[in-house]
């Protein structure tokens, strides 16, 4: 892949960075994933309007209009066309104490490029829908900051893995399900969408924003309620959204299947309109 590193182009591999990078040491850094559809950034500037929030939310002060210039110029000379570019944005470079570094220090900042398959619907075909496990949410309070910081959702996403599953989804300590490991939760109760409210217990996930304005074209309503664990089995429908899951039907949790164990209609509705909306 094609990296551009602090503003220098260079294949990913050859980046180098110091070990007292406070990423490293600290998880100390933010970033974004956003995916490329015929060589376009997809809905560019609400990324890096979440990663503005991030930003200011953990006090990195960077130029992000020089990290659009910086994404548009080496997106472009990557000559990739279907892809996923991921862009983080540490505090820099310090000795390590766990207070901010008191001398200015400069962020180090990172983008690069990655092709990737396109995704099924692009060839016509349906998505297939997913496997998922329940497990509980043991991230931090501000999960509405993309921070790098991500060891709960790698735990889950493992725990996925190893039960054959592709996504765990993340249970509150108060029953509430508020969304994967690096997806957004959508229920289908009653032919209105079920979604957990964009408080600073999930992220506020720019594919979910998308679904809400694809629901209202098509006539849905959007409920922001969080599904309760007790009761996600005797939903109609459920499904993931996210920059790479897109739309994706969950067609069992935890063993059990939902509704008849098939992508339901709705989330197939919203999946086709995602594919179009993307052309
Ligand atoms: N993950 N929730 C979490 C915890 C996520 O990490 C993500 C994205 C989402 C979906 O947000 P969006 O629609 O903006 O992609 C929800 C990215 C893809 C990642 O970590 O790579």
């Amino acid at each position: 892949p094609l990296a551009n590193w602090n503003g220098d182009e260079m294949p990913l591999d050859q980046v180098r960075v110091s070990v007292l990078d406070r990423a490293f040491l600290f998880g100390d850094a933010v970033y974004e994933a956003i995916r490329v559809y015929s060589g376009r950034a997809w809905l560019l500037g609400e990324h890096l309007q979440r990663l503005r929030h991030s930003l200011k939310e953990v006090q990195i002060v960077a130029d992000v209009d020089r990290l659009h210039e910086r994404l548009a110029r080496t997106l472009a000379n990557s000559d990739v066309q279907e892809g996923v570019i991921y862009i983080q944005v540490t505090r820099g470079e310090a000795p390590r104490r766990h207070a901010f570094p008191k001398e200015p220090v400069t962020p180090n900042e990172l983008i690069y490029i990655k092709e990737v398959e396109p995704s099924p619907t692009a060839a016509g075909e349906p998505r297939p829908g997913m496997r998922v496990v329940t497990f509980p949410d043991w991230r931090w309070k501000r999960c509405d900051i993309k921070s790098t910081n991500l060891l709960a959702n790698c735990i889950a996403a493992e725990h996925a893995e190893v039960n054959g599953c592709d996504e765990a989804i993340l249970v509150h300590h108060d029953g509430s399900v508020s969304e994967g490991s690096r997806s957004s939760l959508f229920a289908v109760r009653a032919g209105a969408l079920l979604t957990a409210p964009a408080d600073e217990s999930i992220l506020p996930g720019i594919t979910r924003q998308l679904v809400f304005r694809l629901a209202d074209r098509i006539g849905l309503r959007v409920i922001e309620e969080a599904v309760r664990h007790e009761t996600l089995t005797q939903l109609d429908e459920l499904f993931l959204t996210g920059t790479t899951t897109e739309v994706a039907g969950i067609i069992d949790v935890d063993g059990r299947p939902i509704g008849d164990g098939t992508t339901g209609p709705v989330t197939a509705a919203l999946q086709d309109a995602h594919h179009r909306a993307v052309q």
